[in-house]
């Protein structure tokens, strides 16, 4: 196992060279392809109708960069990420109607696009720590579901 001090190394170290924009809109748009009911949520965005489309589609991109760059939230605030949520656990539960399910399906596709970004960089121990910090994310955002 690995010391606290030592897991917040792998999550900030690894963070610090995440390229928010570009894993942002490949992580939302992989959800969109991979399960392509999630696509409900986003009937605003325009053309979804095939992967290139998705790939292609710059609200997806935008939104995207969006979500990742409100999961660095969670990587500033490793020790107060049900605070951190609270709020946007509001508004996916009581304004979108977002099934918590759909939260861990996303975690694992970013630990997936980490993966082929950073090939062996990204250790089993590393793994390990992002699928705790996936987890914890996934939890607090579904949170607030009653
Ligand atoms: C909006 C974060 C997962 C559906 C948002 C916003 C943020 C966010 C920051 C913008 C809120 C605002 O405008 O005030 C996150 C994070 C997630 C996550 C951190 C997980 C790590 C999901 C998932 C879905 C989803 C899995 C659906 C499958 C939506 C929708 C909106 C939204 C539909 C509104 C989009 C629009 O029309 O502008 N989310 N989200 N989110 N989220 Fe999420």
């Amino acid at each position: 196992g690995h010391g606290p001090a030592e897991e917040k190394q792998l999550i900030t170290g690894l963070w610090g060279k995440v390229n928010v924009a570009e894993c942002g809109g490949e992580a939302l748009a992989r959800l969109l392809i991979v399960y392509p009911w999630t696509q409900r949520f986003f009937s605003s965005f325009g053309n979804l109708s095939s992967p290139t489309a998705i790939v292609g589609n710059p609200k997806v991109r935008e939104h995207g960069k969006k979500v990742l760059t409100s999961f660095g939230d969670a990587v500033k605030n490793l020790d107060n990420i049900k605070a951190t949520y609270a709020k946007l656990s509001e508004l996916h539960c009581d304004r979108l109607h977002v099934d918590p399910e759909n939260f861990r399906l996303l975690g694992d596709i970013l630990i997936i696009i980490l993966a082929a970004h950073f090939g062996k960089e990204f250790t089993p121990a590393c793994q390990a720590t992002w699928q705790k910090l996936v987890g914890v994310v996934a939890h607090a955002l579904g949170h607030q579901y009653h």
